[in-house]
């Protein structure tokens, strides 16, 4: 997968593609990430990516041109499947949205400041809007971060082990059940017994019904039982 990142503020996204899982996608040559700083598709000397409002109003809005300018020159070079905008009024991310999202080959992720881009860039070049929840950022940036992490570790082949991604919260629709590792007894607070007897089929049918009754505890929603 092939992802190009259009920010204004590059040093906020760099990092966290250079450690772990983000970091071995790329070094596994499975995931390429680009990105393009708004400001050197800007032509005037200011290097203006932003103006007031049409009707006044707090807040500044990122342009068009400069987004123009970059979305046209990507596209020019390859087809993308996904032109998407982060946004808090977009479509809340989940995890049937991110498995979706890493079965594509090329997108664009375009990264919000300020008050938000001129409408016309949602209506001409965006075919996606997410939003990372009900809260708002100082820009697109972390969003996207989020989004790629969650949607990176489904493909294949980027984690270890392939079965790991397939046992996740959400990925059958119901949270994960309680996990537990050495020591067995640790100060008197021991793992449930089922877990060391070597019951295998017991053991499976013990995790659903936790993470059934998991779920239902802490989201009925999920169930939609709300
Ligand atoms: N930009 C600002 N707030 C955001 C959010 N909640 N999700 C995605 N992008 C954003």
């Amino acid at each position: 997968m092939r992802i190009d990142i259009i920010t204004v503020v590059p040093d906020l996204l760099k990092s966290p593609f250079e450690a772990s899982i983000m970091q071995r996608s790329i070094s596994k040559g499975l995931v390429e990430v680009h990105f393009h700083n708004l400001r050197d598709y800007v032509t005037d000397n200011y290097k203006q990516i932003d103006d007031y409002q049409f009707g006044g109003g707090a807040g500044m809005v990122m342009m068009i041109e400069p987004i123009d300018k970059c979305i046209t020159k990507l596209k020019s070079e390859r087809a993308y499947d996904e032109v998407i905008y982060m946004t808090p009024d977009g479509e809340t991310l989940n995890q049937g949205m991110a498995n979706t999202m890493s079965l594509k080959k090329n997108i664009i992720i375009l990264c919000g400041h300020y008050k938000g881009v001129d409408q016309r860039v949602r209506d001409h070049f965006i075919t996606k809007e997410i939003s990372i929840g009900d809260y708002v950022l100082s820009g697109g940036e972390l969003g996207a971060l989020i989004f790629c992490d969650a949607v990176i570790r489904l493909i294949p082949g980027v984690l270890g082990n392939e079965t790991s991604a397939l046992t996740d919260s959400f990925q059958d629709g119901l949270l994960a059940p309680p996990i537990y590792t050495r020591p067995a007894d640790y100060k008197g607070w021991k793992v449930p017994e089922l877990l060391t007897s070597g019951n295998f089929p017991k053991i499976e049918a013990w995790r659903e019904e936790q993470a059934y009754l998991r779920t239902k505890e802490r989201r009925p929603d999920l169930l939609g039982d709300d």
